[in-house]
């Protein structure tokens, strides 16, 4: 009889173990649902802005935004190449030879942030062509930076670009920390 009993209450506690494991796998079902529709969402929300992206930018918006990658030790009215493209919709900025040519005649907005390096000041101008359309300076010291805007009416082919300001012999510019902005306003 004891044996009997003893029998029935294992019998039970296998009965229940498998009715745990049959929980334990639909919680993992739920789980996996859960994961798989959230995947979903984002999918989904990728592409959308896909879509966006590819579709939705028209053709006459110019914008672009680079950032300097190396340190440069800048003569005279070198050019500032900011090598690192984040965005160039219209591809009116050059990577290669640091220019901005505008596309379209309008009004361009531009503005440069950089820092100096190596215990000198840096001392940059924008120019439009060759006219000088912004000045900045970052000072000598524990890496102070400079900044520039500029707010200009451009004709087709006019090259805005950042260089170093004559005059000044040699100076440092901090790559990874000088960036160069412009877009078509
Ligand atoms: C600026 O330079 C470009 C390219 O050399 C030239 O086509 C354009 O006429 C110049 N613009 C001005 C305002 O000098």
């Amino acid at each position: 009889m004891k044996y009997i009993c003893t029998s029935i209450l294992f019998i039970t506690c296998i009965r229940n173990a498998s009715v745990y494991g049959g929980e334990d796998c639909c919680l993992k079902i739920g789980k996996a649902k859960a994961a798989l529709s959230e995947a979903i969402g984002t999918l989904q929300g990728t592409n959308r802005l896909l879509e966006e992206t590819g579709s939705a930018i028209p053709s006459n918006k110019v914008a672009f935004h680079a950032r300097l990658t190396p340190h440069v030790a800048l003569g005279s009215t070198q050019t500032v190449i900011f090598d690192h493209v984040i965005t160039n919709i219209g591809k009116a900025y050059n990577q290669h030879t640091g220019h901005f040519t505008a596309p379209f005649n309008g009004i361009y907005v531009f503005a440069c942030t950089f820092l100096q390096r190596e215990g000198t000041s840096v001392n940059l101008q924008m120019v439009h062509n060759s006219s000088e359309i912004s000045r900045g300076h970052g000072a000598n010291g524990a890496g102070v930076a400079g900044s520039m805007n500029a707010v200009i009416y451009l004709q087709k082919g006019d090259v805005v670009k950042v260089r170093h300001y004559p005059g000044f012999g040699s100076q440092t510019i901090h790559g990874d920390w000088s960036f160069f902005t412009g877009y078509l306003l």
